[in-house]
């Protein structure tokens, strides 16, 4: 995949020997890679295309502590490599703006404060108060192609939609909201390759962020940024940089994400019409619980985030049977831990009523994603609105010929054709 450092696929490898990763078949169908590495390696050194050598944990009880282990720090100033100096760790650009300073490059006690901070205005009832909203994004969505009889559900639905959501919840005016999608579309196309547009990009977000928390301070809204300079707590309060880059990391980390739930939520409903009919069904019934349960189970089988974001071992640890030295990056494979039989039951099959369902696609531990209500409002409103409004929905492509974004952290398709009566 040019850009992504991802080689062409290698011949047929026998069983006992590990199957390649990273490479064309991997990005397409990275499953059956991550259960040999379960079973055979599941704590592995690997090379990465960037270059920079990491340790993948791909089992879920390993998984799970990994990630609410306090050695293993955010901050990638703890890596032993050059890597975050050369760039090939964190955002690409981002490094010259404080925007740096966000949640997921951090460790208390610093973390602790914002996230406290960030929690009293972002709170579970603020997005419970937006579904209206949402819902109304997703509909003007639908209307722009739904007499035509297909569509990309990709560009047309899945990417736009989050990103005037977050715009909304955060108040940029509507009027602004295209020069964000601009960015937001320059950071997903460009996230692993080439930096240049990237860093302009982040570096116009963040003036423009920072202006804008400039003229709220002088006119408090009811909006999120809004909400995020009048949060206080003990006499705390952000300061502007700290709510510019708090706004970065919530558009962020709630962008590609997002777009990847709508998108992979959606294509496994295309692959298994049994699933999807059941859905529709319980849907026509006016029951939501099937659509609760049922993006849990999505987030779980084919997840937005394939590897949580870095860490880095800042006293020697020990998963599993490995001993990780200090310095070492460690990138806990949510994928494959959400896939490991020893705690899903038929783990490679889509169940959307699926009960006893503890997946981590929304991370454990400090760093869960703070995001994580929003999405599913997202995720719920998006899905349950194209199968009612669209029941004949079907995939407009051979599965072989989707291409999938080959980033290393996030797991995504580039296009999802589709077709349908209008
Ligand atoms: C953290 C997944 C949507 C904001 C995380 C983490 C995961 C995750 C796995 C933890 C990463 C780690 O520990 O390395 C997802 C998924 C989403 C989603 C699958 C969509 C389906 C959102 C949204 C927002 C958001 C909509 C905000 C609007 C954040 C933030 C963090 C985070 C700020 C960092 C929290 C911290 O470090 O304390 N997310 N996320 N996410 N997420 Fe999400």
């Amino acid at each position: 995949l040019p850009g992504t450092g991802y080689r062409r696929d290698m011949p047929d490898q026998p069983e006992t020997t590990m199957p390649p990763l990273f490479t064309w078949d991997f990005a397409a169908d990275p499953y059956p890679a991550y259960a040999w590495l379960r079973e055979h390696a599941p704590v592995h050194r690997t090379t990465l295309p960037s270059g920079v050598e990491a340790w993948l944990v791909t089992r879920y009880a390993d998984a799970r502590q990994a990630l609410a282990d306090g050695r293993l720090s955010k901050n990638p100033l703890h890596h032993s490599g050059q890597a975050h100096r050369t760039g090939r760790v964190g955002i690409p650009g981002e490094r010259q703006a404080d925007l740096m300073t966000h949640l997921l490059n951090i460790d208390p006690p610093d973390h602790t404060r914002l996230r406290r901070l960030v929690s009293k205005a972002f709170t579970p009832r603020r997005v419970a108060e937006f579904e209206p909203r949402v819902q109304q994004l997703t509909d003007r969505l639908i209307d722009s192609f739904a007499a035509r009889g297909s569509a990309d559900l990709i560009h047309e639905f899945a990417f736009p939609l989050p990103i005037y959501a977050i715009c909304d919840l955060l108040g940029v005016p509507s009027e602004d909201q295209d020069d964000f999608r601009d960015w937001a579309g320059m950071m997903i196309r460009h996230g692993g390759g080439p930096r240049g547009g990237v860093a302009r990009a982040v570096k116009r977000m963040r003036g423009y962020l920072l202006e804008l928390i400039h003229r709220k301070r002088a006119d408090l809204g009811d909006d999120l940024i809004s909400g995020l300079i009048r949060a206080s707590d003990h006499g705390e309060h952000l300061t502007e940089n700290e709510a510019a880059a708090m706004a970065f990391i919530l558009l962020f980390a709630g962008f590609e994400t997002t777009v990847n739930l709508i998108g992979n939520g959606m294509y496994a409903l295309l692959r298994n019409p049994g699933q999807r009919t059941l859905l529709q069904e319980s849907l026509g019934r006016g029951e939501q619980g099937l659509l609760a349960t049922g993006v849990e189970e999505l987030l779980r089988y084919d997840g937005p985030v394939e590897l949580a974001t870095w860490r880095f071992a800042t006293a020697p640890v020990r998963i599993g049977a490995a001993d990780i030295p200090v310095g070492d990056p460690v990138l806990v494979v949510l994928a494959a831990a959400d896939r490991d039989p020893d705690r899903f039951a038929e783990e490679n099959t889509l169940d959307l009523a699926r009960q006893d369902n503890p997946h981590l696609g929304f991370g454990h531990g400090i760093h869960y994603c703070i995001g994580a209500p929003l999405a599913r409002l997202e995720g719920q409103r998006a899905l349950a609105t194209l199968l009612t409004r669209l029941p004949d929905l079907q995939l407009a492509a051979e599965p072989e010929e989707l291409r999938w974004r080959g980033g290393l952290i996030m797991r995504g398709l580039r296009e999802l054709p589709v077709s349908f009566t209008p």
